[in-house]
């Protein structure tokens, strides 16, 4: 068991509270502390031993790569050989921000680091604690999602202090993260840059910069070949999974409203609780049909409008957590189609489902 010193963020930000974390830092140590996206667990990326001790508080398989953090495009070039010439547009465009590129490394960034790929993600947060922190430590910092491997991302403070208490040597007590879902992950290092984990800036908003992009057909679905896993490998782990077993519907939504009434007066009979997520259009037809029925039987977690997905996006991991923490044993999602945000949603609950979709 570690010492974890816990700084709660007061706001708006006195930057002298993050003196001490950025000394952290500097001496190999592992801090987290939020991002806009979800909660980063931050150590030295040019320090093996601290990275170690990323690793050993996820308990994460060690081919998976971390994204390193920086503050200035100035850090680049310690880390980095060349960049294609579209990239500048694409950093103008979204950085700081939920945009991770992948790029050729330099020797500087050890294999513990990148995988053992010769590639390293790179993002500039925009979350001001993030930025400010990496600014005071004046080096790039590795951050995964500051969660148990497998567990969904930590988008609340008190989620960190859940998984990793004792475990890591600092928690930055922030407020909750404004996105909700891990950055856009594009591999950069082709002629045609190729989203390989969606988040919220998508393929439309980079065709919008750059004229094309690609999208890997790893991220479309949940069943997907070798080759396919070896460009991306965090994408072959159990990744968002409450311990709920989670199965998503699409498709007609009386169909879906009925199939989830009787999955409920089913497990009001066996005096379990289900736990849902759906929009508010739905949540009051839902609970006209439930009329009756024992309300321990289920727990509605809605989602705002099925028009503003961003608050899917940030509520969903959260959600996820709360249900499992409740005790439900299933969880049943509306899942989402043809929106912006359609892409990096339904990615993540491919995952926490393990596939269990039903086309209603
Ligand atoms: O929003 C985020 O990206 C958050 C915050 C903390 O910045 N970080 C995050 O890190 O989600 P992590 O480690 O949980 O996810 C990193 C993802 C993994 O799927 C990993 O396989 C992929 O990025 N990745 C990292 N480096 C890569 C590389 N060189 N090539 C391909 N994929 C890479
Ligand atoms: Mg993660």
């Amino acid at each position: 068991m570690k010492q974890t010193l816990v700084i709660q963020l007061k706001m708006p930000l006195d930057e002298r509270q993050l003196d001490l974390p950025a000394e952290l830092l500097k001496e190999g140590k592992t801090v987290a502390f939020p991002t806009e996206t979800v909660y980063g667990l931050g150590a030295n990326a040019l320090d093996a031993h601290a990275i170690d001790g990323i690793f050993k508080a996820k308990g994460r398989p060690s081919d998976n790569p971390l994204i390193v953090h920086i503050s200035d495009v100035d850090m680049l070039k310690v880390l980095i050989l060349e960049k294609q010439p579209y990239v500048d547009d694409l950093m103008r465009a979204f950085w700081p921000g939920p945009m991770t590129f992948i790029f050729r490394k330099k020797d500087t960034i050890d294999a513990c680091v990148s995988g053992g790929l010769d590639t390293v993600g790179v993002r500039m947060p925009k979350h001001p604690v993030a930025l400010s922190l990496i600014r005071k430590a004046g080096l790039p910092i590795a951050a995964p999602s500051a969660n148990i491997s497998g567990k969904p991302s930590p988008t609340q403070a008190k989620y960190v202090l859940e998984d990793l208490m004792g475990r890591v040597d600092c928690i930055l007590e922030g407020e909750d993260c404004e996105v909700g879902l891990e950055s856009t992950v594009l591999d950069v290092t082709g002629e045609t840059p190729i989203i390989l984990r969606p988040g919220a800036i998508g393929a439309e908003d980079i065709i919008g910069v750059v004229g094309a992009c690609d999208v890997d057909p790893a991220t479309l679905n949940h069943d997907h070949g070798e080759d396919i896993l070896a460009r991306s490998p965090g994408m072959k782990y159990k990744h968002y999974a409450p311990d709920a077993e989670v199965t998503v519907f699409i498709g007609d939504i009386a169909k879906m409203l009925q199939q989830m009434t009787a999955a409920i007066k089913r497990a009001e009979l066996q005096n379990e609780c289900i736990g849902l997520m759906i929009f508010e259009e739905d949540a009051l037809i839902l609970e006209k049909m439930l009329e009756g029925v024992n309300k321990d039987s289920y727990r509605l977690c809605t989602q705002g409008s099925i028009k503003h997905l961003e608050t899917f996006a940030k509520q969903l991991f959260k959600d996820l957590r709360a249900l499992d923490a409740h005790g439900c044993k299933r969880i049943l999602i509306h899942g989402v189609e043809k929106d912006k945000y359609a892409h990096a949603i339904m990615n993540r609950l491919y995952k926490a489902s393990e596939g269990r979709l039903i086309h209603c």
